[in-house]
């Protein structure tokens, strides 16, 4: 079984792809893969209410000073909780925050994350909006290793989807999200087996 730790900043669709792949029957992740902890930066994110509502461990990180990352303190305090909850696999989904040593040291090789274009196009924030603003026919998803460069560790999996006519920015993230939810699950099977644990 992976045990996953699953950080979240809004409001965790992602997630919910996740933890329905678990708990339903037939699922791609059942027996696969578990959910020991989802921790957030934001009190108030519908990340945090979804896991409540699983009845799984659900913690909010304290308010710090800085809007794009953590302080450090506060990331240490998020790396001891991720330790404690015996996690084997850090996976990043919807997470709005760069993520520094304390956490990079302390979960070498085992943080995951997805971003909603085909990497290495489109890198940082709303990236479904800087595709439209291309004009490009196609964009996507990837779930990649984490490593200190944003967005630049290596892709684990890609799934692209199609810009129509008439695409907002809102039609768009919802035909992307709709992909996330299918990458995500089917890329933590695969590591889950990759890294020994199903
Ligand atoms: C997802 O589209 C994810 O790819 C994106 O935020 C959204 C979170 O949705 N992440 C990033 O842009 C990270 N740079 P969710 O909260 O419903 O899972």
């Amino acid at each position: 079984m992976l045990k996953l730790a699953v950080l979240g900043s809004g409001k965790g669709s992602n997630f919910v792809a996740i933890q329905n792949a678990i708990v339903s029957s037939g699922g791609i992740l059942a027996d696969k893969a578990r959910v020991v902890l989802v921790a957030s930066d934001n009190a108030g994110a519908g990340i945090l209410d979804h896991a409540r509502a699983f009845g799984l461990p659900a913690e909010a990180l304290p308010k710090g000073a800085f809007k794009t990352k953590l302080e450090p303190e506060i990331e240490q305090t998020l790396a001891s909780l991720i330790r404690r909850s015996g996690a084997d696999l850090v996976v990043l989904a919807g997470y709005m925050r760069v993520v520094k040593a304390p956490l990079l040291d302390a979960f070498p090789e085992r943080i995951i994350n997805i971003h909603p274009s085909i990497l290495p196009a489109f890198k940082g924030l709303e990236a479904w909006k800087q595709a439209l603003a291309a004009g490009v026919a196609e964009t996507g998803c990837t779930v990649h290793w984490v490593n200190a460069e944003i967005d630049g560790g290596d892709v684990l999996g890609q799934e692209r989807v199609p810009i129509l006519p008439g695409d907002t920015a809102e039609t768009l993230h919802a035909r992307i999200h709709e992909a996330e939810h299918r990458l995500y699950p089917a890329v933590i099977a695969r590591l889950a087996v990759e890294l020994g644990k199903a």
